[in-house]
């Protein structure tokens, strides 16, 4: 299917397959609150969990959300690219209520894949995206896996590859003190050189409505840190391992870029073998590797 046809899908208030460089999103208009509920309910999504609002141009961005010199130095740095700025909203229109949650801020990013970028610049106006997936569940990272959650709901699909980074964008919010409420491929490190210090207490639970326990969770039980997987076990590898089991290598040369590119579409593998249990490898918290932690830990259902 074209982005033409992707194009005129949002126009009509449809749904469509939108590829990013993190993972697949599930698209509509963000002004049309009758085009904003059915992504709730393809994905069976709490209506208290707002949406991020993608945009293919700075200008859009600063029509729909105030930036002050924060959200323009991290826009500068950072976009096209995998990172989310919650700003306050501008009372337009251009983010309907529902798409918020009701908030007074809204959540921006500018993805950084040219099928997605040519989509939203066709388009002109913002586009709420969740991951494509069906709520709770592993975010889909291949057109494939996005048809397999949510192909029944949209009307175009588009193909862009498997996902680059493949875990979800960082999300930033600029509301007051600066807090890092999603780890992404943007490191805590990196928001930190262009704007300072950020605040310490996350307290993401709170903040961010949406980061429910439970989140990315195959069917099979998962269980983290895991060196010597018992019998029985898919495991998820993060270098050479002596597993007689299924092994499914996140990365054999133990690099986190490729674990996280690995990560979801290894989860939904060994899944597919129903095993008893999903043990998954160590991996380390440097860089990307706080975001992989973060969604095993909540696949595992460790954080509330
Ligand atoms: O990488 C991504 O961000 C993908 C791709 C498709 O762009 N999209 C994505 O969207 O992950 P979603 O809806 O699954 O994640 C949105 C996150 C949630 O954690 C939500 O709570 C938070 O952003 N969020 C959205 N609006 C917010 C707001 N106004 N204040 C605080 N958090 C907000
Ligand atoms: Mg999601």
């Amino acid at each position: 299917m074209s982005i033409a046809e992707a194009v005129r899908a949002l126009g009509d208030g449809d749904l469509i397959h939108l590829p990013t460089e993190t993972v697949y999103g599930l698209g509509a208009r963000a002004d049309d609150a009758a085009a904003v509920i059915r992504v709730f309910e393809a994905k069976g999504r709490p209506r208290f969990n707002p949406l991020i609002v993608h945009i293919g141009s700075q200008a859009l961005a600063e029509e729909i959300g105030v930036f002050d010199p924060r959200a323009h130095a991290l826009a500068r740095a950072f976009w096209p690219g995998p990172l989310t700025l919650v700003v306050p909203v501008r009372d337009t229109g251009a983010a309907c209520d529902l798409a918020r949650a009701g908030l007074d801020s809204v959540a921006l990013r500018m993805p950084d894949h040219p099928l997605a970028l040519e989509v939203l610049r066709g388009f002109g106006g913002g586009v709420v995206a969740p991951s494509a997936n069906r709520s709770g569940r592993p975010s889909p990272t291949t057109q494939a896996d996005a048809l397999e959650e949510t192909g029944q709901a949209v009307r175009v699909t588009l193909d862009g590859g498997p996902c680059d980074i493949g875990v979800e964008s960082t999300v930033v919010s600029l509301l007051g003190d600066a807090r890092y409420l999603r780890a992404g491929a943007v490191t805590r490190a990196q928001v930190e050189d262009i704007i300072g210090l950020l605040a310490k207490d996350d307290s993401e639970g709170h903040r961010s409505p949406g980061r429910l326990s439970l989140h990315y969770a195959p069917d099979a039980r998962v269980e983290i840190n895991i060196d010597r997987p018992i019998a029985g076990c898919a495991y998820l590898a993060f270098g050479p391992t002596d597993y007689d089991g299924p092994v499914f290598q996140l990365s054999a040369g133990r690099d986190v870029h490729e674990a996280a590119a690995n990560l979801f579409r290894s989860l939904r593998e060994a899944d597919r073998l129903k095993p008893a249990l999903i043990a998954i490898a160590p991996i380390p918290q440097t860089g990307i590797g706080e975001a992989i932690n973060d969604r095993i830990r909540r696949a595992a259902g460790f954080i509330g």
